[in-house]
């Protein structure tokens, strides 16, 4: 064993070294993908102090990285941990995932996934929790009795190959760097920059193991994107590198200024879900579920193109094909099925439900995603910081959409709530997302662009 002196030599050379790398970045010169991976493998090690760290990525907020250091930078991420590895198969199912930045009443993962693999892919579909006004798709899924979210890599691989999808979280050995490094960049403002984002996501995403994936890249009040030029941005970023990494990448760009769907809260998502894979449900959402399925067919050759791609989409949801999947990737998972269906029966699991009345008659023309989301969050049905425990049964739900004809009394939104005083509160606040005019508004596609 070392003598402390000779531990302090040696770590005192890593930090002189690392000084190093973050003045030449500070000074905007380029990295190596050796100092790159040099750096990852210290840092996720414990070798390389949280201030110094914290300096680099600040450096590289401010100067950023070329795409050669983002794509250096994204695989000595992926490989800093497990990885998965599906077996190959003779003109078989090709591995896919999606992911999207996030939004209000975005559960388009739940329905996608056993679409995606009624249609013959394989879907290691590895997703997070929610922070701050987005939800997660892990929560929505903890609303559902007896779902197990944390499987080890091996059962993963193994339910993909044989129900076809897994919807859970990254496991404790998967990309442990991004892990640490994405908790400092919380803690210092260095969150929203393009290159680190990007490097975040493609990292988990190609320790999957992919062979085609398609990005939903949100702008909006209710985005981490908010303008559409920076979520331009972001998605070339990431379709270039996906695509240089052999990984068939595509994005859209969607908005997300009013909520996806008519419901936000975790266990209303699950229940909106599980009507879209029945054939039920806001158009909406079931346009962004096929638009989905139909590019991953498309960048597969699984079909010819996109129009072929929403037919094969549309038929395996209107067969019910997508939903006997859904059925067994929740049992397979370990949900108790009938109190789910238990659930489902029951209009609301909350104890007190309220409802916000039109003031007036006359169209929606407005339903602000942010404030949605930060009532859902303020119900209690998200988290404030990353230790926040959640509530599943509260949300909003019968939210009426821009474009629809309400009268005077009509229903704009239903509360569900834990008590009285928080439905009263959430009501006041709710008020002001919506907009009521004589006219109807303009209205414009969800996905404004692809990429
Ligand atoms: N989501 C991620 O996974 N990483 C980021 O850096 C931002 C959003």
């Amino acid at each position: 064993m070392p003598s402390e002196g000779l531990v302090a030599t040696a770590s005192a050379k890593v930090h002189m070294s690392f000084l190093t790398i973050i003045e030449s970045k500070r000074e905007g010169a380029s990295l190596s993908p050796a100092q790159i991976q040099r750096t990852i493998q210290d840092y996720t090690a414990g070798k390389i102090p949280d201030y110094q760290m914290a300096a680099l990525l600040m450096a590289i907020f401010f100067q950023g990285l070329t795409p050669e250091e983002t794509a250096a930078l994204t695989f000595a991420m992926r490989d800093s941990g497990e990885k998965l590895s599906f077996p190959q198969e003779r003109g078989g199912r090709p591995v896919v995932d999606k992911h999207s930045t996030g939004g209000i009443g975005d559960k388009v993962s739940l329905v996608l996934a056993p679409l995606l693999a009624a249609l013959g892919f394989r879907v290691p579909m590895i997703s997070g929790r929610g922070l701050g006004i987005t939800g997660g798709t892990l929560d929505k899924l903890d609303a559902i009795p007896g779902y197990q979210t944390l499987l080890p890599a091996k059962r993963i691989v193994r339910q993909v190959q044989t129900v076809g999808c897994v919807i859970c979280g990254q496991t404790e050995s998967m990309v442990p760097a991004d892990r640490k490094i994405y908790a400092l960049r919380d803690a210092t403002a260095t969150v929203p920059s393009i290159p680190l984002i990007t490097a975040s996501i493609l990292s988990k995403k190609l320790a999957e193991g992919l062979d085609a994936l398609f990005l939903d890249v949100k702008f909006g009040r209710a985005a981490f994107m908010q303008t559409r030029k920076q979520a331009r941005e972001l998605a070339r970023t990431m379709v270039e590198l996906g695509s240089r990494c052999g990984v068939a990448t595509q994005a859209v760009l969607s908005d997300m200024n009013v909520p996806l769907g008519k419901a936000a809260g975790n266990w209303l998502e699950v229940k909106e879900s599980a009507e879209c894979l029945d054939n039920r449900g806001p158009e909406d959402l079931r346009y962004l579920v096929i638009e989905s399925a139909a590019h991953l067919l498309a960048q597969t050759g699984k079909a010819a193109g996109l129009a072929a791609g929403r037919r094969l989409a549309e038929a395996s949801l209107s067969s019910g094909a997508a939903q006997a999947k859904w059925l067994e990737m929740l049992k397979a998972q370990g949900a108790d099925l009938s109190a789910y269906a238990q659930l489902l029966s029951r209009d609301t699991i909350a104890p007190v439900t309220q409802e916000l009345m039109a003031g007036t008659a006359g169209f929606v023309t407005d339903c602000d995603a942010r404030i949605l989301g930060e009532v859902v969050r303020d119900l209690g049905g998200g988290r404030i910081v990353k230790e926040d425990g959640i509530r599943y049964d509260v949300g909003i739900d019968q939210i009426a959409k821009p474009g629809e004809r309400v009268s005077r009394k009509s229903v704009l939104a239903r509360v569900h709530s834990a008590d009285r005083g928080s439905a009263l509160k959430a009501l006041a606040r709710l008020r002001e997302a919506f907009k009521i005019a004589a006219r109807p508004p303009k209205t414009l596609p969800l996905i404004r662009e692809i990429i």
